[in-house]
């Protein structure tokens, strides 16, 4: 199959250059910390508001934590593959705090793909994480190789793909492996991301899923940010799953997996470290609450299970 199929995914692959934006900005004025994130977007940032920021930093901070607890428990026997991936930094943030599992799979369009694998092959940071004294990283134009970080261009839509690429990744079904996707299942078609979610609960033994995405949708805000969005030329295709909490949890649920509990980022935030959010809060001054509040009700954590193990990774 091919991706033509679906038309110009422009739109899409251009959503990771404002996210990246959004990070780095928030990285400048000290939401936290992350030394990697220069070396991928090398830009001075636009200003975003306070609201963004703080969106931005308890996303990017939960899904850490997540990250970290699943390593923890697993005690580093474990899998991560991040789908989407776009220009994250996760896994040398990870690495610098210590925390290494088995493998580090990234998977995004190959326009994106290609980008980051010309960032990483310039800069001496992050090549130096993805190496080992007896491991040549093995690149072409697309893909990347390290010892434990690999970077492959898919689109994950198409299934046969996805398959292939994770097994010259050199994949083991049989690991405990967490699967991030930070807004990404929203632009694929329903069709495309259940059979993914099927294919992923019927393959891996264990598996465990963390997907940040909108909720809500539903609401007048909501349908704001939808028409925002669709005059960017990004097609929300997936907005259906991302009409409740409920919603969230069962489009999980119904591609067999043995459970699901989506939070929203409201919820998320009282559960995040408090003197670390005191800090933040500091950073800068908020003019309406208002705005962060229905924000912070548009988006949320689904954390989902094939095995009751990882019902114990929350925040
Ligand atoms: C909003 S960006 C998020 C990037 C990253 N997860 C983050 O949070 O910084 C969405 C990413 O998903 C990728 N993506 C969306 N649909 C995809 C598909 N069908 N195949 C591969 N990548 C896809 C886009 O290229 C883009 O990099």
């Amino acid at each position: 199959m091919m991706a033509a199929e679906y038309g110009s995914d422009d739109g899409v692959i251009a959503t990771n250059d404002d996210a990246t934006s959004c990070k780095a900005c928030a990285v400048s004025l000290g939401y936290w910390k992350d030394p990697y994130l220069p070396h991928v977007y090398p830009a001075a940032p636009d200003r975003r508001p306070p609201e963004i920021n703080r969106g931005f930093y308890a996303r990017t901070h939960s899904i850490f934590l997540l990250i970290q607890k699943f390593i923890q428990v697993t005690k580093g026997d474990c899998q991560i593959v991040n789908l989407g991936a776009g220009f994250d930094t996760l896994f040398w943030r990870l690495k610098s705090a210590g925390h290494t599992p088995v493998r580090f799979i990234e998977l995004d369009f190959s326009e994106v793909t290609a980008k980051k694998t010309h960032y990483i092959q310039r800069s001496k940071a992050l090549l130096q994480a993805i190496s080992d004294d007896d491991y040549d990283i093995k690149l072409n134009r697309n893909n990347l190789h390290g010892f434990r970080y690999k970077l492959m261009s898919t689109d994950l839509r198409v299934l046969s793909e996805v398959e292939a690429k994770l097994e010259e990744s050199e994949i083991d079904y049989s690991l405990p492996t967490a699967f991030i996707a930070e807004c990404v299942l929203v632009y694929m078609c329903p069709t495309k991301s259940s059979q993914l979610l099927n294919w992923i609960a019927k393959k891996f033994k264990s598996a465990f899923f963390i997907n940040y995405e909108m909720v809500n949708l539903g609401d007048r805000f909501g349908e704001v940010m939808l028409s925002n969005l669709r005059s960017r030329h990004c097609d929300l295709q997936g907005a259906a799953a991302c009409a409740t909490l409920q919603s969230q949890e069962d489009r999980f649920v119904q591609e067999g997996w043995a459970g699901a509990e989506a939070t929203d980022m409201m919820g998320l935030w009282e559960r995040l470290p408090r003197a670390d959010v005191s800090r933040v809060m500091r950073l800068e001054m908020l003019d309406e609450n208002e705005l962060l509040t229905q924000l912070f009700s548009h988006y949320c954590i689904t954390t989902a299970w094939t095995d009751t193990r990882w019902t114990e990774i929350t925040l």
